[in-house]
């Protein structure tokens, strides 16, 4: 009988097509969970972008709650049910991401004496409708500057992550362009 896997020469640009091979490596390490042999990323520095990426989430969350119940004023209850719909999804892109984390075999920090150190974005609580809304802006777009670089520096390292980071940029973009047509309504009122 013909051999179904004949021995196959190591090419980097090719797949693995020695089942044997993939197999053992399943087998081995097995703690390790979703992370196999394949695993091409440095997982202690994509652990690490995670946490900071959960951080400014979290920061994110937390101004965007503050903002929805301190909105007043004419335009307050759009603004605000903006907020609260933005602050909704920040925490689902949290959760996102501390999943990730665990299948990578990390931790999610949600230490909240690190938190505003570790996130990329502020926490600016504002004074007026026009400052929560300048700053928000500011925030997403210090997010979709950070989930682009994370982009960038994963390539095709780890196809996960960089889906998942890739989903959560579209929301992060969606958010920067409601926010500026929030301010430029709000303007011209
Ligand atoms: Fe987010
Ligand atoms: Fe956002």
């Amino acid at each position: 009988m013909k051999a179904i896997n004949p021995t196959v020469k190591k090419d980097p640009k090719r797949p693995t097509t020695d089942v044997a091979e993939i197999r053992k490596h399943a087998r081995a390490n097995v703690e390790d969970g979703a992370v196999t042999e394949g695993y091409r990323a440095d997982r202690e520095m994509v652990l690490r972008l995670l946490n900071e990426s959960l951080a400014t989430e979290m920061v994110c969350v937390l101004r965007y709650k503050r903002h929805y119940y301190m909105a007043s004023g004419i335009h307050a209850q759009t603004a605000a049910t903006e907020f609260l719909e933005h602050a909704t999804m920040e925490q689902a892109h949290a959760d996102r991401i501390s999943e990730r984390i665990i299948q990578l075999g990390g931790a999610p920090d949600l230490n909240p004496d690190t938190l505003t150190a570790r996130s990329h974005a502020e926490y600016v609580e504002g004074s007026t409708l026009a400052d929560m809304l300048r700053e928000n802006l500011v925030a997403e777009r210090i997010a979709i500057e950070s989930y682009t670089e994370f982009i960038r520096y994963l390539g095709d390292a780890d196809p996960t992550t960089r889906r998942m980071l890739e989903e959560i940029l579209a929301n992060e973009e969606e958010h920067a362009d409601d926010l500026k047509t929030l301010m430029e309504r709000f303007r011209d009122t």
